[in-house]
């Protein structure tokens, strides 16, 4: 584990952007991944309704339950102890009524152990969002491209395209600022709408294709390490290609097992037992 890495707390996100300090976020589904992402320099990780597509082969974010959230945000906590966790409040969690979406919310951080929740939604959803930070509990917002709402949106598009449409995702940021939520993700917009929004808010900016000019940079994991072999969205730079890498290894395991040459003595227990050759 790196030595010097200590845990973000909510409110250095802002102490980031005053200091104009840049930080990245990324995914994590599981122990491993997140103790992987905790021995990195990432100061937070989002276990997000992602999960869906990228663990459980759904093919959108819609159908996560806040069960599966939660069964897969303990073993991020336990994974990642120096790392800001983020847990993502999915579908059908905090549309129904403010009083549904704080129990979900509360059940995020009880059952989940997370350090704050992320919803989706900008001037529609201010009022829920005040009300889960007047509950005790951090928000994180989520505007342009919303995946839980694809449908309604027409597909995964790069949202704020038109002076009219940036105009609104610039009310929704404003909005989810005045509502409380300490940081916002901003998902699919043209960089330059990305950039006059991180200049207007005071909260940061979290940007996922959405240009170099936000307070921190977002990736799913399993896209930017070249895992997840469904999609590839252009904003996704492979840093890693490990999906080659783990084909690679499965089939030298596999070579190597059908020529009885794995295992050697080195990888045996060898034993001498009477009666036994
Ligand atoms: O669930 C997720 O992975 C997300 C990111 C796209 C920000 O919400």
């Amino acid at each position: 584990m790196s030595e010097t890495k200590k845990k973000m707390s909510v409110l250095d996100f802002r102490k980031y952007k005053e200091q104009s300090k840049k930080f990245t976020y990324v995914t994590a589904y599981d122990y491993t991944t997140a103790s992987i992402v905790n021995d990195s320099q990432t100061e937070v990780i989002l276990v997000g309704d992602s999960l869906g597509m990228v663990m459980l082969g759904y093919s959108g974010t819609t159908g996560v339950t806040l069960d599966e959230m939660i069964h897969h945000i303990r073993p991020v906590v336990k994974g990642a102890p120096n790392t800001f966790i983020v847990g993502d409040m999915p579908f059908g969690s905090y549309n129904v009524s403010i009083e549904d979406a704080i129990k979900s919310a509360n059940r995020i951080m009880k059952e989940g152990g997370a350090d704050c929740v992320k919803l989706e939604g900008g001037v529609e959803f201010a009022d829920t969002v005040a009300a889960i930070v007047k509950a005790g509990i951090p928000v994180m917002g989520h505007i342009g491209l919303t995946p839980q709402t694809t449908s309604q949106l027409g597909g995964f598009k790069v949202q704020g395209g038109t002076p009219e449409s940036a105009e609104k995702l610039l009310a929704d940021a404003k909005a989810l600022e005045a509502a409380g939520a300490f940081s916002i993700v901003v998902e699919c917009v043209p960089s330059v709408v990305a950039k006059a929004l991180t200049k207007a808010l005071t909260i940061p900016v979290l940007g996922i294709g959405a240009g170099p000019d936000v307070d921190c940079q977002v990736l799913v994991l399993q896209d930017m390490l070249g895992m997840y072999g469904d999609f590839k969205p252009k904003f996704v730079k492979l840093y890693a290609n490990l999906r080659t890498a783990m084909v690679e290894a499965l089939n030298e395991f596999h070579t190597e097992a059908e020529a009885g040459t794995f295992p050697s003595p080195e990888y045996s227990f060898n034993a001498k037992v009477e009666g036994y050759e």
